[in-house]
């Protein structure tokens, strides 16, 4: 009886009372009366829910519970009431709120009586459900699932072509020496504006590579005496001569490290100061040029000064529109713009730039790129200031003495057959000191030697106070 009642979510009694008065029923009607026998189990028919009969579990309620959620669910069992379900679940409200609930009831036909003799009776099927948040989140982490990669070898890229690399070019450009001399009054020692522990670093790495091009990117010489836009010091006064010799001295070392690079000097602002003054107070000089050589510069001209000719340098003049272009990529200029910021001047140069370009004329190492969108897809291009080569610790005629100069040369590889890939790559110099492609480079001690080799030229074997 205590089954029937269970199965039917009723009291034993209450079985008791509906049994009683069935056989009272039966009897009026005349149908066999009732008798003990195995109890069927109710069916669901037709008009029940879709979702029964229920999936609980053995105390009739399902839990699934989910970080800091849970839901509770009690389909046809005993459970009528979200306290009973509360209750039969074994929940600790101190733990968990209930947020929201149902409670469904529907009715089912249930079979009842013997095997062939049956008969069947309504009953009310109860669903009760519940949706809780626990009151205090606990941490809840992600559920990770490893990753799995397979890893194979990095397939091995074949090194260029050796015909590839035979067309590879190389050059490096060099900014600013500013070659000039403060002299001293009373002892005559000229005490350099270019940096003599820079440009034999910068000759170091150039005899390590061999070049395809050198250029003097301009600004090779000071004049700082050459000038009257500034108050002359005299001190600067009759210094150009031993700047072109000394200059003439670290070109044919250049020349000497790399004998079969094509070389080049571009004319910069401060070799523009020797024509200026030429047309401004001695016209006749201009231009005039010796008569035992009418092919050679003007004598009064930078590339007759240092006699370019006797190493095969070529002159770029025309400031500040000279310009040598490496291919048809890659150009060198002088430069005639210089902004004050670090980084200002390339940033500005780039927004026209159509190629890249490499510059001195503002002593600073800055770099800014562009991309070009044209008809064969995008295209690189960039202004790259390469540093400088004269000295940067306030002995340069300028502005101020504490400038925002740096030291460098420019490293360029590129191809001279078409193609647009080139890297150009400033190598700055600090003290003395530049590392460069896995070796460091340290300045040796020039001075004597730059005494000893130029005061042969003189008869009496005196020299410069260098
Ligand atoms: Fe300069
Ligand atoms: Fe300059």
């Amino acid at each position: 009886m205590s089954e029937i009642a269970i199965a039917l979510n009723r009291s034993e009694r209450a079985i008791v009372t509906k049994l009683a008065r069935l056989r009272q029923r039966f009897e009026k009607e005349g149908r066999p009366p009732l008798v003990r026998g195995p109890a069927l189990t109710p069916e669901p028919q037709a008009g029940s829910p879709e979702d029964l009969p229920s999936p609980a579990g053995p105390d009739g309620v399902e839990k699934e519970e989910k970080g800091n959620t849970m839901v509770l669910t009690s389909k046809g069992g005993r459970v009528t009431t979200l306290e009973g379900l509360i209750e039969v679940a074994n929940i600790d409200l101190d733990v968990w709120l209930i947020e929201r609930h149902i409670i469904n009831k529907w009715e089912v036909a249930g079979k009842f009586g013997r095997v062939g003799d049956e008969y069947f009776e309504l009953q009310d099927l109860w669903q009760v459900k519940a949706w809780l948040v626990r009151k205090e989140p606990i941490q809840v982490f992600p559920v990770v699932s490893p990753v799995v990669i397979k890893v194979l070898p990095i397939p091995k890229v074949p090194l260029s072509l050796e015909s590839d690399i035979a067309r590879m070019r190389r050059g490096i450009a060099l900014p600013d020496p500013q070659f000039g001399f403060t002299k001293s009054l009373r002892t005559a020692k000229l005490d350099p504006f270019h940096d003599r522990a820079a440009l034999d670093v910068a000759l170091q790495i150039a005899q390590d590579y061999e070049l395809d091009f050198l250029c003097w990117l301009g600004d090779f010489f000071d004049l700082a005496d050459w000038s009257d836009k500034f108050t002359r010091d005299p001190n600067f006064f009759w210094t150009t001569q031993p700047s072109a010799i000394e200059g003439k001295w670290w070109m044919t070392q250049f020349k000497m490290a790399d004998p079969q690079a094509r070389t080049v000097l571009l004319e910069g602002n401060h070799e523009a100061r020797l024509p200026k003054q030429l047309i401004q107070h001695m016209k006749e000089a201009f231009g005039l040029r010796s008569v035992d050589n009418l092919d050679l510069p003007p004598l009064m001209s930078i590339p007759r000064i240092l006699a370019l000719h006797d190493l095969d340098i070529e002159w770029i003049g025309d400031y500040p529109n000279g310009q040598f272009w490496i291919n048809d990529y890659v150009v060198c200029e002088h430069g005639d713009i210089a902004r004050g910021q670090s980084g200002a001047t390339v940033s500005s140069m780039v927004k026209e730039a159509q190629e890249t370009k490499i510059i001195g004329h503002i002593h600073r190492i800055e770099s800014a790129t562009r991309t070009l969108h044209e008809k064969n897809g995008p295209r690189g291009v960039a202004v790259h200031s390469v540093g400088c080569l004269c000295r940067v610790d306030g002995i340069v005629p300028g502005r101020k003495a504490r400038n925002n100069w740096q030291q460098a040369i420019g490293m360029v590889e590129y191809y001279e057959d078409g193609r647009p890939d080139h890297t150009v790559i400033p190598i700055p110099i600090n003290g003395g000191r530049a590392i460069y492609n896995g070796k460091l480079y340290e300045a040796r001690d020039r001075v004597e030697e730059i005494n000893d080799t130029t005061a042969d030229r003189y008869e009496d074997g005196v020299g410069w106070n260098f």
